[in-house]
């Protein structure tokens, strides 16, 4: 974009970001990661460009997942490959669904920046400046921990690094084949559910066995070994993102090193604010939030800002409205996107419209809400006749009890026993798996409509 540099954005508004003390010391962290290679490449952000664009003409589906909020405490190899080989499992299920490639895009490697819904919380009658994310300040509930500190930048790039190569080896090494992934451990043992989901299972299996037999092995087909695997994340501290963007010498565009696809949150949307002034100039996929209070006319002005070349893949509109409320919601924009011609990829996120207080103190999310707000949003593009083209998740690999319910059912009195997030509350290793079950059934309709419809 010729008239965008990397820093344009400090001349906007700008909300949700850290007030840091120290501007020598800050200025210091910048210059440092300004040096440091970048975690992405630009090859790599076109291919999921592209692949996404293939997801919003209903030739691909998205599948977008992982934490909240990435943790320098619990980072681990275990729970990167955990996460990891969840996902490989839900994309072969949705892929069994959809019958078309799932585009599989973590919450990883970046994903460490946290807006809030208030600049201070108190406990006990004390009241502390919010906790913004590991790459900001400390959950720990001290007037310390709670500094921002720009030092925590370059911990973050380090641990997004060390990340990415591990995803990237488990990519192509080996671990991502088709008959590993497959060795499910599935934990559902009893109910009408669980019996349907055995024999979904069951059905992909005998098409492996066919695979197999037919002699598309693993070993013969390469593609059945590795998978593209990317990342994302919130596009939040822009010190950060600014000091991690290249130019790059292929095309002459800007590209933001940080990760493959970031997104715009639904608190920072605003169209004349820094974050949308930063995204419009990097060639990355982008993706945006649209919540309850995106009005048409802001989406509008936010595709022609975003997407001017109306780009297939360039731009992801996340929906977020709660269960009960997609269907006041999603219809106005998706018509404000038909009169606009725009082309954009529809994916529903539907764990930020569900977060509740449970009676016994925690934020969770009930996992009949997520599932409801899913075939709200299948609904409504069936009957707009548009595209449901992805879903996004707040998910770990890992066997935690934050959000309520499943076929192994999380009670409320539950939640304490596991509950790790940094932040919001994610779906364990078998709710997504669940969820991905059921959100095949959503896919096979679809993919019958359709089939009617060519008719
Ligand atoms: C998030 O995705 O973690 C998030 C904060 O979402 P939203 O901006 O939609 O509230
Ligand atoms: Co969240």
């Amino acid at each position: 974009m010729a008239d965008w540099q990397k820093s344009d954005w400090r001349t906007k508004p700008r909300i949700q970001m850290p007030d840091y003390l120290d501007d020598v010391e800050l200025k210091a962290v910048e210059a440092k990661l300004a040096s440091y290679p970048p975690l992405v490449f630009a090859g790599e952000a076109r291919r999921l460009k592209a692949q996404l664009g293939a997801a919003s003409r209903g030739e691909a589906f998205l599948l977008q997942g992982g934490d909240c909020a990435e943790s320098f405490e619990q980072f681990s190899a275990d729970g990167i490959r955990d996460t990891f080989k969840v996902m490989l499992q839900m994309a072969m299920v949705l892929t069994y669904g959809a019958k078309v490639p799932v585009v599989k895009v973590g919450r990883m490697a970046g994903q460490f920046a946290k807006p809030r819904s208030a600049p201070t919380e108190s406990v006990d009658g004390i009241e502390l400046p919010s906790y913004r994310g590991d790459i900001i300040n400390e959950l720990d509930f001290t007037p310390e921990s709670r500094i921002p500190n720009p030092n925590k930048m370059l911990q973050a790039y380090t641990q997004a690094a060390a990340t990415l190569n591990l995803l990237r080896a488990f990519s192509t090494g080996g671990y991502a084949d088709v008959h590993q992934v497959h060795s499910w451990t599935l934990g559902f043992t009893e109910g009408e559910n669980a019996t349907k989901y055995r024999d979904m299972a069951n059905r992909i299996s005998d098409t492996l066995d066919f695979m197999k037999a037919a002699g598309v092995t693993s070993d013969r087909l390469h593609s059945l070994q590795t998978v593209d695997f990317y990342t994302s994340h919130e596009s939040l501290l822009l010190e950060y993102e600014e000091a991690l963007t290249r130019l790059d010498s292929t095309s002459g565009k800007w590209l933001a090193g940080s990760g493959h696809m970031i997104w715009i949150g639904d608190r920072t949307r605003q169209p004349d604010g820094a974050h949308v002034e930063f995204a419009r100039g990097v060639q990355n996929p982008i993706g945006l939030k649209c919540g309850p209070t995106t009005t048409a006319e802001d989406l509008k002005v936010l595709m022609k800002k975003l997407n001017p070349e109306n780009e297939a893949g360039r731009l992801t509109l996340i929906a977020r409205f709660g269960a009960g409320n997609v269907g006041d919601h999603l219809p106005r924009l998706v018509k404000a996107v038909q009169e606009e011609g725009a082309k954009v990829l529809w994916t529903c996120d539907p764990m930020h419209g569900n977060t509740i207080k449970s009676a016994t103190g925690y934020k969770t999310r009930p996992f009949d809400s997520v599932l409801r707000e899913v075939r709200e949003f299948f609904g409504v593009h069936k009957a707009e006749g548009t595209i449901p083209g992805g879903v996004h998740f707040e998910m770990t690999g890992q066997d935690v009890t934050e959000c309520t319910g499943g076929v192994r059912a999380v009670t409320e009195e539950d939640l304490s026993a596991r509950y790790h997030t940094a932040c919001d509350p994610r779906l364990n290793a078998s709710q997504s798996l669940e969820l991905a079950f059921l959100v095949a059934e959503e896919l096979s309709n679809r993919d019958h409509a359709r089939a009617a419809e060519a008719v």
